[in-house]
């Protein structure tokens, strides 16, 4: 009997240590390369509130974490630690795309376990980075707010696609080149490589995002974009946060009358980084 999907990804998710979890994605992407897994849905998902986190690293308001000045070797640990939390949340948010939303099409979960499957990569290749310089994931307190929208949207594929692929996973997409540019600048080949690498990943996972959107809007029969501005509203009451970097939102499925929309509603955030 194949393996069941759900159950390898309750063992991801309600796992407490980091190892663990990207242990549960290896063994998943080992099966899902040799045999396939099952889909059979016979268990309920256990609540979004209930994911574990591991101990450390310890999770605090973002305005207590360490600054990222590029230029110093504390100030690149700082920002190491800050993209490995963020790949290693996004470990989470794909393995509970997979786990919490049941009965869609075979190729949904396909699509989002090979996300959780890059995340761990980009999340170890970043782990790695950080034992260059001595340092490692857990060290350093991360941003308490990253799994939020997950919780909120944990009833709703439809607003858990909106909201996440298609507005944290975008952010990735305009402020990650202007990472590479000061990496660049200050002679950081190697992280620089390695954010060329989730660049190029992240633009397929925001695209993910924007099929499996318009894939439940056809299916409930209502009109994509305007459900993703009535969802963008409703969870981030029109917070939305510029510039955008629209060829990299377009190549991941944004239309030229969405990317207007937000420009017109964004506020201005650069990367907080120096
Ligand atoms: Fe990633
Ligand atoms: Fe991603």
């Amino acid at each position: 009997m194949p393996a069941n999907l759900f159950e390898i990804a309750e063992s991801c998710l309600y796992a407490s240590s980091v190892e663990a979890k990207l242990e549960a994605t290896e063994q998943a992407a080992r099966i899902y390369r040799e045999k396939g897994f099952s889909v059979d849905d016979h268990s309920l998902p256990k609540p979004a509130s209930e994911v574990c986190f591991p101990e450390h690293p310890k999770l605090v308001d973002p305005k207590h974490l360490p600054r990222r000045k590029l230029t110093t070797a504390a100030g690149q640990i700082a920002f190491l630690h800050a993209i490995a939390h963020i790949e290693f949340t996004a470990i989470q948010l794909a393995w509970d795309m997979v786990y919490r939303f049941r009965g869609m099409p075979p190729a949904f979960y396909d699509d989002w376990l090979e996300v959780a499957i890059e995340e761990a990569f980009h999340f170890s290749l970043l782990r790695g980075r950080l034992r260059d310089f001595d340092a490692d994931y857990g060290q350093f307190p991360a941003h308490r707010g990253l799994w939020e929208l997950a919780e909120d949207t944990a009833h709703d594929v439809k607003a858990r696609l909106a909201l996440v692929p298609r507005v944290m996973e975008a952010r990735g997409l305009d402020v990650t080149p202007s990472m590479i540019a000061k990496l660049d600048a200050v002679g950081d080949d190697s992280t620089a490589n390695i954010l060329k690498i989730i660049l190029r990943d992240e633009v397929g996972h925001v695209a993910r995002g924007t099929r499996w959107f318009q894939y439940v809007c056809n299916e409930q029969g209502v009109d994509p974009m305007a459900e993703y501005f009535s969802l963008v509203e409703r969870y981030l009451r029109g917070a939305v946060r510029g510039p955008f970097n629209t060829e990299l939102r377009r190549a991941a499925g944004f239309t030229d009358f969405e990317l207007e929309r937000l420009e017109a509603m964004a506020t201005e955030s650069p990367a907080r980084i120096e």
